[in-house]
């Protein structure tokens, strides 16, 4: 179990360093970090929330979607390369501020260029939570939380919150 980083932490910001050696010392960090998402029932997580300067990503939403198969899987160096113009808006939250949700609008659906556990580099093409889930981490090894994607309205309210003590993370 690795210590979870909150908000306001420094290091949630930060724009997290590429992994450049596919050794065992990755493997040994990747399980860390599944062992710690499924310790907060999160359903991704991205190092810096585990206090990790490195591009990695580890999702799993089986557990949210029954029927999904097999979506445990480990993402070093992500990155977007395309959004669909249609957009989603859904309830959000983060591993990063237990206990709050709000929504926000995502691409439906987006490819992604990724490396595996094995340095391995893969494209996929996902749609719905998987797309909504990987657009949320791959921001935060880019050092973008998700107030930073809410409308200017929902940013507004989180901060005024968040400053007169409502939110404690
Ligand atoms: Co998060």
């Amino acid at each position: 179990m690795l210590p979870l980083i909150k908000y306001p932490h420094p290091l949630l910001k930060r724009k997290l360093s590429p992994v450049e050696k596919f050794n065992s010392e990755l493997k040994h960090i990747v399980r860390d970090m599944f062992e710690t998402m499924y310790a907060y029932n999160g359903i991704g997580l991205a190092a810096n929330q585990v206090g990790i300067d490195l591009q990695i990503v580890v999702v799993d939403i089986s557990y949210k979607e029954k029927n999904v198969k097999s979506t445990s899987f480990a993402l070093i160096n992500p990155k977007i390369l395309q959004y669909s113009s249609k957009k989603i808006d859904a309830e959000e939250g983060c591993l990063s501020f237990p206990g709050y949700y709000e929504r926000i609008k995502r691409a439906e659906t987006i490819e992604v260029e990724y490396f595996d556990i094995n340095g391995k580099k893969n494209k996929i093409i996902v749609n719905n939570l998987l797309s909504r889930v990987l657009q949320h981490e791959i921001d935060h090894i880019n050092g973008i939380s998700f107030i930073q994607r809410m409308s200017a309205d929902k940013r507004l309210k989180f901060y005024v919150l968040y400053f007169l003590g409502k939110h404690k993370f």
